[in-house]
């Protein structure tokens, strides 16, 4: 099938290559000019693991291409819409400038059967927006609101093997045959089992919402209690193991630490509020204000543990931060909890070196006063103390006896509750984390 895909960022270059690999014809189409020749290079103009194979070998079947020509994507029969939607400046709403601006190109191409993709995560509202604006443009064609789940990190299998698929279509003949078509599209999925939801556009736009509302409030519920911990001396580590073993609960994303971060996660919750509050049901989600404050809190926690384990003060002192990235297998560092802390305790005095496997580019760009290393010796080497706080593998699986020989004092605090703090204390290190004794 022929396909167009519109925003080749994140979202969009994965869609666009995955969608090449099961057999589609595929153009992705974005503005940014260098962005579109990386990818038509074959290359991620971000860390992905498995993404640049896929496009290499997508180019090469010559079934994939990438051009800032909306005009190639005219004879595309189904258009995907996976532009950004970041948090406004100054507000906490979501900015929409890329979405109408990817609907009105789209509009200009519509032909009888063509059907018109929601991707990307959008205030509710928005499709039924959309919707309109596409009948009135092509009375026969129609729009499927078709939200995207993926991670960071895991995106290509995500996209490819996705947890379920949702479709929200309007009641109607012309919303079946949409429906029949993204069948046809994501026929491999199908075939494999992966289960469907078929349903209103409010509802699949609320799904991607409610989502990541539910995985940051229980990122926020595990630092809570993590505060709780750290008052009782209880550890949160054993807590969260314990509670997840109630299949009800479930132990994933209960990882207590610096808190969430990244692309999504904070900005959608705090999207969803603004538009909770523009419906007139604000109280609904007033808990997300607080989900909010206990992630942002962990951050301020990190740099008082590091001032409390300096003896009182962090002027002057040298300081290693592991991880850039707000999370491991990602070069992406919107947001970072690892990042935000790096550069508070910069400018709280102290002399901050940070180092990462992916990110180190992008966080030089953000924060230029900042010092970076390539390798964790050269961060650690005369640290007096060293902050983990993304939890790369290589990181997890540092060997304590060798990093001590580097560190000028050997103190560790553990961001992310990835390291064995027995093995640390008998290697002759100071272990603090965030809600562990
Ligand atoms: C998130 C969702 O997990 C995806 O399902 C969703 O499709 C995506 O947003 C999106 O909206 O596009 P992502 O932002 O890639 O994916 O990252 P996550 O894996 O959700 O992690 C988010 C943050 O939470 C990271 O900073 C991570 O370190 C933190 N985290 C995660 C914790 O602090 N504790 C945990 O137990 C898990």
């Amino acid at each position: 099938m022929r396909i167009s895909v519109f925003g080749c960022g994140y979202l969009g270059a994965v869609h666009a290559a995955c969608m090449a690999s099961l057999g589609h014809d595929v153009v992705g189409v974005d503005v940014v000019e260098e962005q579109v020749a990386a990818l038509a290079a074959g290359r991620a103009p971000f860390h992905e693991p498995g993404l640049d194979d896929l496009l290499t070998e997508a180019l090469a079947t010559g079934r994939l291409e990438f051009t800032t020509d909306p005009q190639r994507a005219a004879d595309a029969v189904v258009h995907f819409i996976c532009v950004g939607t970041p948090q406004k400046r100054g507000e906490n709403a979501a900015d929409m400038s890329y979405v109408r601006s990817a609907v009105a190109t789209i509009l200009t191409l519509l032909k009888p059967g063509d059907v018109v993709v929601g991707k990307s995560t959008v205030p509710v509202g928005t499709a039924e927006q959309v919707a309109e604006r596409v009948e009135e443009q092509e009375p026969e064609a129609e729009l499927v609101w078709n939200p995207e789940f993926l991670r960071e990190g895991h995106a290509v299998a995500d996209t490819i093997r996705p947890d379920r698929l949702v479709y929200g279509f309007r009641a109607g003949e012309g919303g079946e045959r949409a429906a029949r078509v993204l069948d046809e599209v994501y026929a491999a999925a199908l075939a494999d089992g992966t289960p469907k939801i078929e349903t209103d556009l409010a509802t699949a736009q609320l799904v991607k919402v409610a989502a990541n509302s539910f995985l940051a409030t229980k990122i926020s519920f595990i630092n809570a209690m993590a505060e709780l911990c750290e008052a009782t001396g209880a550890d949160v580590t054993q807590l969260a193991d314990a509670i997840g073993h109630d299949k009800r609960i479930g132990r994933q994303f209960l990882n207590a630490g610096v808190g969430f971060g990244g692309g999504c996660l904070p900005k959608d919750i705090r999207a969803f509020m603004a538009r909770a509050g523009e419906l007139g049901v604000d109280q609904a989600l007033s808990f997300l204000r607080e989900v909010d404050s206990i992630n942002l809190r962990r951050r301020v926690r990190m740099v008082d543990l590091a001032r409390e384990v300096c003896g009182g003060s962090i002027v002057g002192r040298r300081v290693a931060v592991l991880g850039a990235a707000f999370k491991p297998h990602s070069d992406d560092i919107r947001d970072s909890p690892a990042l935000s802390v790096a550069a508070q305790m910069q400018l709280q005095g102290a002399q901050v070196t940070v180092t990462d496997p992916a990110a180190i580019d992008n966080a030089r760009k953000k924060w230029p006063e900042l010092a970076y290393a390539d390798t964790v010796d050269d961060a650690v080497r005369g640290a007096e103390v060293t902050l983990l706080l993304t939890e790369w593998p290589e990181y997890v699986a540092l060997d304590p006896v060798e990093l001590r020989a580097v560190a000028a004092t050997p103190r560790i605090i553990d961001g992310r509750n990835c390291l064995d703090p027995a093995t640390w204390r008998a290697a002759g290190w100071t272990y603090r984390a965030l809600g562990r004794p």
